[in-house]
């Protein structure tokens, strides 16, 4: 037969009950602040997964213009840093950065590989720093076109590349002047951080782009070296998750998150470089 608990034994009274209590709210107090420490984490991740940036510093030293003037005027501004003395020594500085050396490793280790594209374009061509990389790891057959806002720089990447395969074009990321499902290849170096909003060029990068197609994306990041970047080139600077999230959502898979090398990653260097693939 099953034995009924006395209810005296389930009741302490006196001094034994005002002590289980006092444990009782002790407990209570201990949970409730492990709750609002959690809660404070997870409102702290999400801030930072929506784009909010971690340091005040960087927010003070990155450039402004990008938010301040309408897109048009803004896109004036960058043709005119790119076409005056700045940009003519866009070169030299992608070659002190290492940008230039670091690239080429990125392409002859095949951590992008160019073999078997057929059609290749390159973003913001600048004074053909990618596409040089490019005509060098590509088959010898390939088709690329290079287009760049500024007529002055596609000018500067002809005279340095010294080659004609590439077919130079005046154009805008943010509306292509190409069909869609064109190219099966797409280098798109320090370009993106020049729009307002990263889906204006992704989207039409995602159509011009044929299914399956791959993308090297390399952007400024919203870190400290990524500040002073936006400051020197008026341009704007990433936030890693965010720009993931919008890729995603424009059918642009993140596929592969790269590095320059091993101290790259190790203290998260570089800025973002990632391959891309179209769904
Ligand atoms: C920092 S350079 C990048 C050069 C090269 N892609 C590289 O990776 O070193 C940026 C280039 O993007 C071009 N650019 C900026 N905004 C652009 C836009 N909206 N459409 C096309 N090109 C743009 C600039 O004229 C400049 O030549």
């Amino acid at each position: 037969m099953m034995k009924l608990a006395s209810p005296k034994s389930k009741t302490p009274t006196g001094k034994k009950a005002s002590r289980k209590r006092l444990l009782q709210g002790k407990h209570r107090q201990k949970v409730g602040r492990r709750q609002s420490r959690i809660k404070h984490s997870e409102r702290k991740q999400a801030r930072l997964e929506n784009g909010e940036r971690k340091n005040v510093l960087n927010r003070i030293i990155e450039n402004r213009l990008i938010k301040e003037i309408s897109y048009e005027q803004y896109r004036d501004k960058v043709r005119g840093v790119y076409d005056g003395p700045q940009g003519a020594i866009l070169a030299t500085c992608s070659m002190l950065s290492l940008h230039t050396p670091l690239g080429d490793r990125m392409f002859r280790e095949r951590h992008f590989d160019l073999r078997g594209a057929k059609n290749i374009l390159d973003v913001g061509s600048g004074a053909g720093q990618i596409v040089k990389h490019v005509l060098k790891y590509a088959d010898t057959r390939a088709d690329i076109t290079c287009f760049d806002l500024s007529h002055e720089m596609l000018r500067r990447a002809r005279n340095r590349l010294k080659d004609d395969r590439p077919r130079l074009v005046v154009a805008d990321l943010a509306s292509l002047p190409f069909g869609d499902n064109s190219f099966d290849t797409v280098t798109c170096g320090y370009v993106l951080e020049h729009l307002p909003d990263p889906r204006d060029g992704l989207a039409e990068l995602a159509r011009v782009m044929t299914p399956g197609a791959q993308m090297l994306l390399l952007t400024t990041e919203d870190n400290f070296s990524g500040a002073w970047t936006s400051r020197m080139w008026r341009c704007r600077t990433y936030n890693r998750a965010e720009l993931r999230r919008t890729c995603t959502e424009l059918g642009l898979r993140w596929d592969k998150e790269l590095w320059f090398t091993k101290m790259h990653k190790v203290f998260r260097a570089g800025g973002i470089c990632v391959r891309l693939v179209k769904e």
